[in-house]
């Protein structure tokens, strides 16, 4: 067991009002990262007491794999334009940090008045494109974790807490 559900709640709910805080007095546009961050961008949007969107964008950076491949292919687009919109976009995990850096630099052609970045797992072992992470949940050590969201080869979205996969569990393909 890397975090539980509870301790994991608890800094959401913190971030959320970190948010609050920040953004007051504005709209905001959460774009979900498919498909790791739908858990996340729930129970943070609930954290969130602001006038909020709630867009969805998903991503494919990994096959079935452990290993980024560095190459991001949108396999969902938003739906709406963002000119003009405060957003903030919602990862599940900075990993190498090449998704991450893809998709803020395409959200930034399209003329945001903002973009942030919210990620609920950082782990910088990893790191190959430095990204700025504005708010962060938690910096883990360089493993491969599941639950709440992550997946391993589409399994485990739905744990409730986030585990560490076996090693060899991960070098099966
Ligand atoms: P990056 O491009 O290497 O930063 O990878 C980002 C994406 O890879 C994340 O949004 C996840 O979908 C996936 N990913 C990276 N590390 C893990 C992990 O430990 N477990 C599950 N998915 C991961």
């Amino acid at each position: 067991m890397l975090l539980t559900s509870e301790r994991i709640l608890s800094r959401v709910a913190e971030l959320g009002e970190q948010i609050t805080r920040d953004y007051a007095g504005r709209r905001l546009v959460i774009v979900c990262v498919l498909k790791g961050s739908f858990v996340f961008a729930a129970d943070l949007a609930r954290h969130i007491a602001l006038p909020l969107r709630i867009e969805f964008l998903g991503l494919r950076s990994y096959g079935s794999g452990t290993e980024s491949t560095g190459v991001v292919q949108i396999t969902q687009d938003l739906t709406t334009p963002i000119r003009g919109d405060d957003v903030l976009v919602v990862e599940d995990i900075v990993d190498s940090g090449l998704t991450s850096a893809y998709l803020l630099e395409l959200l930034a052609t399209r003329s945001p008045n903002s973009v942030r970045l919210c990620a609920l797992l950082h782990k910088p072992a990893r790191a190959k494109e430095p990204v700025h992470i504005d708010y962060l949940g938690f910096t883990i050590e360089d493993a491969f974790v599941v639950g709440y969201g992550l997946d391993h080869a589409q399994n485990y979205r739905h744990l409730p807490d986030l585990m560490v996969v076996a090693e060899g569990e991960t070098t099966r393909r």
